[in-house]
């Protein structure tokens, strides 16, 4: 795969980052449907909610505004839309920088991709980019990324952009609801400044 090449533009609304096969752009109100519609995917779903997706009043209410408001730390963090290069249609998935949920709250990494684009490169494509704006343009001393232990995929995904497991820990139970402990069994990964992203 090519390395990523990125760059990023204008005022929050233009923001547009680049890599060599992607389109990333900052989420808008518009891409609710498709938004939600992944999360419709069980097997998508598997390693976030336990494949139980999320219903259409709790993502309308609770996390489509958490998502189109979490650039507060500034107008390049926050929610990317992502869409194939020359392809103006549905997008592949998104990506995150935003500030962790818990604590001890560094900027983190995250990204959910339709089903039908996995296993092509594209998470760590995307990723990279972000990864790279973030310590370079950006000035971030670190970007962390956190995800249930089992999810092999993902921390795969952060390997390959340079990211180093850094600690285990547990979710709180009041980010999964009625699921045990071991469910809830999670780690954290990390890149700092200066460090190679491969
Ligand atoms: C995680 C996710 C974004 C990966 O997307 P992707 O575009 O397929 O990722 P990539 O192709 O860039 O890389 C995936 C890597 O994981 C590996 N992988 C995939 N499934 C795996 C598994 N079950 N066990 C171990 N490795 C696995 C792939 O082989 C690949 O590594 P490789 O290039 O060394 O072969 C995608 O599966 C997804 O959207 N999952 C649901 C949402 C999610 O779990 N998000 C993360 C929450 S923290």
């Amino acid at each position: 795969m090519s390395k990523s090449s990125c760059y990023v533009s204008g005022e929050r609304a233009q923001f547009r980052l680049d890599t060599a096969r992607l389109v990333l752009r900052p989420l808008r109100e518009e891409d609710a449907r498709w938004v939600w519609e992944l999360d419709q995917d069980p097997e998508l779903m598997r390693h976030i909610s336990f494949g139980v997706p999320t219903p259409w009043r709790e993502f309308e209410d609770r996390l489509l505004p958490r998502m189109l408001t979490s650039h507060a730390a500034g107008p390049q963090y926050g929610f990317w839309a992502a869409r194939l290069r020359g392809d103006p249609g549905t997008a592949v998935g998104w990506f995150h920088l935003r500030p962790e949920r818990i604590p001890p709250g560094d900027m983190e990494l995250g990204y959910r991709l339709r089903r039908d684009s996995w296993g092509r490169g594209l998470a760590t494509e995307g990723a990279r980019a972000l990864v790279a704006a973030a310590l370079g343009d950006w000035e971030l001393p670190l970007v962390v990324a956190n995800t249930l232990q089992a999810n092999h995929a993902s921390r795969r995904v952060m390997e390959k952009c340079g990211l180093r497991w850094e600690r285990d820990f547990v979710y709180p139970e009041s980010l999964l609801p009625g699921t045990s402990e071991v469910q809830r069994r999670a780690v954290r990964y990390r890149i700092v400044k200066g460090d190679p992203i491969p």
